[in-house]
């Protein structure tokens, strides 16, 4: 077989590394706008990887692999970062970790392998850190991916005490053919405010042939000129952050940090473009509000739920909302609009029950547009129910692939919301919400007012 060399080199690189939840595609394209040269994804799990369906997303411009299951989006990336993405694996099985590696090689710039994870599920799994002292098996898994893939491999790994140890578990992992090796300098049993071991990672750039990538300095990392110390005193040429770009990715930037809020608006704007989760925009957003979400203002956005409220807080709400309508128009489903059989034809049972006569609007139940129990549209049929002394409606739940719709039935008549729901209680709601519309205890203006229902 040829192998195409490749064109990622890890010489003289500022990445973005890889953080659970932080390094999705809006953090990724803003890191590099900053100036990172090369940016991680979160760390992905193989079976995730395995149990997902390669579509490209013409709206959106990106190619998404998405849940079978439930449709949510495992890994989403765009032609903008095509040849600067490496993708984290978690894996701990080298026939698993190839069969990802062959999906994904033609999506991405590298494929880089976790061995560094001291989390508990994790190291369970056999994961993470637990590879480091497995080094049979981390070798099988690199190697197996270098020989078979084209994009160049890499992992990353943590720090043993001993320095010598270290450098002989790296060697063996150098001997695979990886193209780099990113060195945290720090124990699996080491928290962050522990110092890094620096050290050690100038030692191993001392004796390796491959670039090393110093990780572990943001704790001394306030600005761009001490990423250059930092990786000065690894002796690497490449070096890899973490926290302080999860705080303000801005220190990418050689001319200067930006303050806070410039950052927060151009990420939000990445966000809405590329149709990102409201609950990852959010965590993205707490990661660098810290404090600042004890503030009116940070309390306030504590309470979002939609993108489109998020967005209100950084005066975006009207961006959001034109260009939400926008993906929905071409065909964009929402979260809730996913239903079980989209991906597995095995679901079409369940639409029996739903073909029955059922009054139905689309309406999603979003929590926080309910601050106190009585103004739930359950709360309210109960009010509405005691005070003209009517039967309780009853409900009945819809379960297929972990979503959820609920049917009211009210006087003889069935009432649903199309929207599926990730819980039993807010499926509930859902139908609770198109019976309340009926009932006209809640208006359906206002529903479209709050974002329940999209025009
Ligand atoms: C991490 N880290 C991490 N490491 C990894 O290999 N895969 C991952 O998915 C994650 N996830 C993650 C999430 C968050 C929120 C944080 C803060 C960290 C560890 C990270 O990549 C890095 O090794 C350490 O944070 C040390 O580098 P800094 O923070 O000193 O630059």
């Amino acid at each position: 077989m040829t192998k195409i060399t490749n064109k990622l080199n890890y010489d003289n690189k500022i990445i973005l590394a890889p953080m659970v939840r932080v390094g999705t595609l809006p953090m990724r394209l803003l890191a590099l706008d900053y100036g990172a040269d090369i940016v991680c994804t979160e760390e992905l799990i193989d079976w995730k990887f395995l149990k997902s369906i390669r579509r490209e997303n013409d709206v959106l411009g990106t190619v998404d692999y998405l849940d079978k299951s439930d449709g949510s989006v495992v890994f989403r990336t765009c032609q903008k970062e095509k040849d600067r993405v490496v993708v984290q694996l978690g894996t701990c099985d080298p026939e698993r970790a190839l069969k990802v590696a062959k999906m994904i090689e033609g999506d991405v710039a590298g494929i880089d392998i976790n061995m560094g994870c001291p989390k508990e599920f994790s190291l369970k799994g056999g994961m993470g850190a637990a590879l480091l002292r497995q080094p049979e098996k981390a070798k099988s898994i690199l190697s197996t991916l270098t020989k078979n893939i084209k994009v160049p491999i890499t992992c990353k790994i943590r720090v043993f005490e001993d320095e010598e140890e270290t450098l002989s578990l790296v060697k063996e992992l150098v001997s695979t053919g990886i193209a780099a090796i990113a060195i945290h300098g720090r124990t699996k049993a080491e928290r962050p405010q522990h110092p890094n071991r620096n050290g050690t990672i100038r030692k191993i750039a001392e004796n390796i042939c491959i670039p090393v990538i110093a990780n572990g300095g943001s704790r001394e990392i306030e600005k761009y000129g001490d990423i250059i110390k930092f990786r000065k005193a690894c002796g690497c040429s490449s070096v890899m952050i973490a926290r302080t770009a999860e705080g303000n990715c801005s220190i990418f930037r050689k001319q200067g940090l930006l303050d806070l809020e410039s950052v927060i608006v151009n990420y939000l704007k990445y966000a809405i473009d590329y149709d990102n989760s409201p609950s990852n925009t959010k965590y993205c957003i707490q990661n660098m509000l810290k404090e600042l979400q004890e503030t009116p203002r940070g309390k306030k956005f504590l309470e979002c739920q939609t993108l489109e409220q998020i967005c209100a807080i950084w005066d975006m709400a009207e961006y959001c909302r034109k260009k939400q309508l926008k993906f929905h128009s071409q065909g964009i489903l929402s979260r809730r609009e996913v239903t079980p059989d989209m991906f597995s034809p095995k679901a079409k049972k369940i639409k029996t029950e739903l073909d029955e006569d059922i009054i139905e609007m689309k309406c999603a139940f979003i929590r926080v547009n309910y601050p106190e129990d009585p103004d739930l549209p359950k709360s309210k049929i109960i009010a509405y129910c005691g005070k003209y002394k009517q039967d309780l409606p009853t409900y009945k739940t819809i379960n297929q692939d972990k979503l959820f719709r609920a049917i009211a039935t009210f006087q003889g008549k069935k009432y649903s919301s199309s929207y599926w729901e990730k819980n039993k209680r807010f499926a509930e709601q859902g139908a609770a919400l198109v019976l309340a519309c009926s009932l006209g205890l809640i208006s359906k203006d206002d529903l479209i007012k709050d974002g329940s229902i999209l025009e």
